[in-house]
């Protein structure tokens, strides 16, 4: 959560660092600052409580001196989203700016009050302010001051930190939270995602864990946190286009990134495919040895539901059994699983903390893990065994969209990787595969927007929607609803269809709305008297899927065309995100920024 940026060049850095928040405001969005030298030379630092649009007022005119300046966005863990708890905060000569949490917060509060320290907010991070301001003191240099005042802080942390007294140095560092070094010419930038300057440069390095780097104007240089000993910077062109971070026409990165799901499986797909696309090769994974004898998905949230399809998907065509679990729940019990079993995290953004820690459960326990993400050199490809890129590309709203996609376009792939490449089933189910991007991209092309907006209204109208599924449908259903009230925070809830009986159907009656997606045909004549049960109660039920092969079935609310292999799923998903989507831009709601939420969850 929380967004930080770090620039050191010769621009002029207040326009630099606000745009480069504007780029992270997808992280936090309760309240923003900045800190930059103004022209007498000193620090000044700015902050606002509530969206970066009032940080931008309040930066009417300001302009900094070329040199280092920091920015920050919040997502509130310790104190209100007040101007006090804004960030930069500071101790005397030092600014910082700070995502993530220290644990051992309290006692070093309380040791830094009885050295007669003043606390002006209720945050962790003033403590490392205060800690590494007392360091510089007995140190008289800003690199060797953060190390020292990091020493004993427990917890996790991605900061900048600027010094009144070394004008156009800044020192950044990293533990447990993500931080990315930017390079261009005589200029250097570290944020916590990538977009955050990629205006200015494709040129990336992921900060390792505990390493200090001192940006300035003139040059870039790392060291171990732990002695000061050197480390040398390896910069990699990241592949991403600035133009992806940006909204073009579209009025919601929401919007925007549904209509790139087929270019996000197009690019999940390369590479992925030999022999004139009849078979899948996934190189990442030779270095594990034999296939696994079991399958443990550990994932948060539409990445979990991805997780969910991922075992349909791979016991179809493989005998290895599959079993999805939310990580924060999983984190916390016996593992359990057989020997030789895999561990594979989903997770778009990969910093969420409870999957990096439900990942280091396994690994400790001594299974093999792999991560599952969209973000090339974030913390879970650094600790796993093996990596697998969905490439979605940067995706900004924080609804994930795009990324569902292409999590659905990867586990689609390891099905077919573990399944008999002679079956019939499995080349079929390839060759659907290849075809989906182009039919999702013609689906999406000619959608009925009409319909969708009567759908959304009817939505809107409903006191309670519950989304229902069976099979495939079923994580498309709890996807559906999760979309549902993150953006709109209307009541909705998605069950499988055969559960409906044992309580949810209580809540059915006039006015309640039921969505069912239709993805999954082997299950279709089972669905339908689950529609037929809500029908008969009053509830009014919305399908979305293929005409049924049953002619006595009603022709469903919203059609798509026949299914494909599995590629109902993205129809259907593309069909639930605008939806959503829909009904939420009716509301009036900040789309991209839903309340309460942020887009990456890098705390427990
Ligand atoms: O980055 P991750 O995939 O690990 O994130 C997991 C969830 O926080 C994320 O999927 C969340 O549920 C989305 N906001 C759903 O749209």
């Amino acid at each position: 959560m929380c967004g930080i940026i770090g620039y050191a060049g010769s621009r002029e850095p207040v326009g630099v660092v606000s745009e480069a928040l504007s780029r992270l405001e997808y992280r936090g969005y309760d309240s923003s600052g900045v800190a930059f030298f103004d022209k007498k030379g000193s620090i000044s630092v700015v902050r606002a409580s509530g969206k970066l649009s009032r940080l931008v007022e309040a930066l009417q005119g300001a302009t900094g001196l070329p040199g280092a300046a920091i920015g920050h966005i919040r997502w509130a863990t310790h104190g209100a989203p007040t101007e006090e708890n804004a960030h930069p905060h500071r101790s005397g000569p030092i600014v910082l700016v700070h995502n993530g949490i220290i644990e051992n917060e309290r006692a070093l509060r309380r040791e830094l009050i009885g050295e007669g320290c003043v606390f002006s907010s209720e945050t962790d991070t003033e403590v490392l302010a205060h800690r590494i301001h007392r360091a510089y003191r007995e140190e008289g240099d800003l690199q060797a001051a953060v190390r020292k005042g990091l020493s004993g802080v427990e917890g996790s942390y991605a900061l900048a930190v600027m010094c009144e007294e070394s004008p156009g140095q800044l020192v950044a560092v990293r533990k447990g939270a993500p931080l990315i070094l930017g390079e261009a010419e005589g200029e250097f930038f570290a944020a916590s995602d990538i977009p955050a300057f990629l205006k200015w440069t494709r040129r990336v390095m992921p900060l390792p864990p505990e390493v200090l780097a001192i940006l300035s104007p003139e040059g870039l240089s790392l060291c171990r946190l732990e002695d000061g000993q050197p480390v040398p910077a390896v910069f990699e062109e990241v592949p991403w286009d600035p133009v992806q971070a940006e909204k073009g026409h579209y009025r919601h990165f929401m919007e925007k990134e549904i209509f790139e799901g087929p270019r996000a499986i197009i690019d999940t797909l390369e590479g992925r495919l030999a022999e004139e696309n009849s078979r899948v090769i996934l190189p990442e994974l030779l270095r594990l040895g034999p296939n696994p004898t079991e399958i443990v998905f550990v994932a948060c949230g539409t990445s979990y539901h991805a997780g969910l399809l991922g075992r349909l998907m791979i016991e179809s065509f493989s005998p290895i059994s599959v079993r999805v679990e939310i990580a924060s729940e999983f984190r916390y019990r016996p593992l359990r699983a057989r020997k030789g079993a895999w561990v594979i995290g989903i997770s778009q953004s990969g910093e969420t903390a409870d999957t990096l820690g439900a990942l280091e459960l396994a690994r400790k326990e001594g299974y093999l893990t792999v991560g599952i993400t969209n973000v090339g050199g974030s913390s879970i490809t650094r600790e796993t065994d093996a990596t697998l890129l969905t490439r979605a590309g940067p995706e900004i709203g924080v609804a994930s969209t795009k990324a569902f996609i292409a999590q659905v376009t990867l586990v689609w792939l390891l099905a077919l990787y573990f399944g008999r490449r002679e079956s019939p089933e499995v080349r079929e189910s390839l060759a659907a595969l290849v075809r989906s991007p182009a039919r999702l991209e013609g689906f999406l092309g000619s959608v009925d927007s009409s319909a969708i907006e009567r759908m959304a209204r009817q939505v809107l109208d409903s006191r309670f929607v519950i989304f229902i599924g069976r099979g495939m449908d079923y994580p498309l259903a709890i996807e559906g609803a999760l979309k549902l009230k993150e953006i709109t925070y209307r009541p909705a809830d998605g069950y499988p269809g055969g559960e409906l009986k044992h309580g949810p159907i209580a809540l059915v009656e006039r006015g309640v709305l039921v969505v069912a997606p239709l993805a999954d045909s082997s299950l279709r004549p089972k669905e339908m008297s689950n529609i037929r049960e809500i029908e008969a109660r009053g509830g009014t039920v919305l399908t979305i899927g293929p005409a049924s092969p049953d002619p006595s079935d009603p022709s469903p609310s919203f059609p798509l065309p026949a299914c494909q292999g599995w590629d109902g799923v993205f129809l259907a998903s593309a069909v639930l995100q605008l939806l959503a989507y829909r009904a939420a831009s009716l509301t009036g709601n900040d789309v991209d920024q839903p309340r309460n939420l942020a887009k990456s969850v890098t705390v427990e």
